[in-house]
């Protein structure tokens, strides 16, 4: 079996990226993490790719002149690995449609929440403000637009009365560290595409049972 090579983009704690290079590692894996970049030189996912035996290096859009600069950059060093597949895992920074269009149905991204609800920043403290009772986080195709494309898979959870919009995160997190590698192996076995804008699965996608919330726990 051959593995898709795979470009991961950071800008900080890299949570996801380190689920996705200890998936990598398990030998019938489909990708394996080729390079980790970060637009960040401080980011904490740079020592812990490399902790992992994963090449991780910083493109600093301050030293480039704009973003057609970064991106040129960036797309020198995803060519120079091999890359196939990106993985954006956390990165702040919105792409250009020309860099889109390039990795049309070739890149994806993890966003934590139930997309198209709180595309954007502090999606907990918004959907606990809005008081959803389901809550969770969606991997998609990376198309121009920010959080947006089309939705591969998502992964949600029932929100409790209690929650804070840091336990909340912390959920999300664990069920996004499972979602991501799984979404990454279908993307790298060819078994999810992008066809004609829309997601093509090649395998019969299971009708579960129903997820509901509130669920009474009194008599
Ligand atoms: C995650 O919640 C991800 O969904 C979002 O940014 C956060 C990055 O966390 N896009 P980490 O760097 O992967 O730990």
């Amino acid at each position: 079996m051959r593995r898709q090579r795979v470009g991961v983009l950071i800008s900080g704690r890299g949570s996801n990226m380190e689920a996705l290079i200890r998936a990598a590692a398990e030998k019938d894996y489909p990708a394996e993490v080729a390079t980790v970049i970060s637009d960040r030189p401080d980011a904490a996912g740079l020592e812990t790719a490399q902790a992992q035996g994963v090449e991780a290096m910083c493109i600093d859009p301050k030293a480039c002149a704009g973003r057609e600069a970064f991106e040129a950059s960036l797309q020198e060093q995803l060519q120079s690995k091999g890359v196939e597949l990106i993985a954006c895992a956390g990165f702040m920074r919105i792409f250009s449609d020309g860099f889109a269009m390039r990795w049309h149905g070739r890149m994806v991204n993890i966003h934590p929440s139930l997309l198209p609800s709180y595309r954007g920043l502090d999606t907990h403290a918004r959907a606990l403000a809005d008081g959803v009772k389901l809550h969770g986080c969606t991997v998609h195709f990376v198309s121009g637009a920010v959080d947006a494309g089309p939705i591969i898979a998502q992964s949600a959870l029932p929100v409790l009365p209690e929650d804070t919009a840091d336990e909340l995160a912390r959920r999300v997190l664990r069920l996004e560290h499972e979602l991501y590698p799984m979404v990454l192996s279908w993307l790298a076995s060819g078994a999810v595409s992008l066809k004609d804008g829309r997601v093509a699965y090649r395998f019969a996608v299971k009708d579960q049972t129903r997820l509901l919330s509130p669920m009474s726990s009194a008599e």
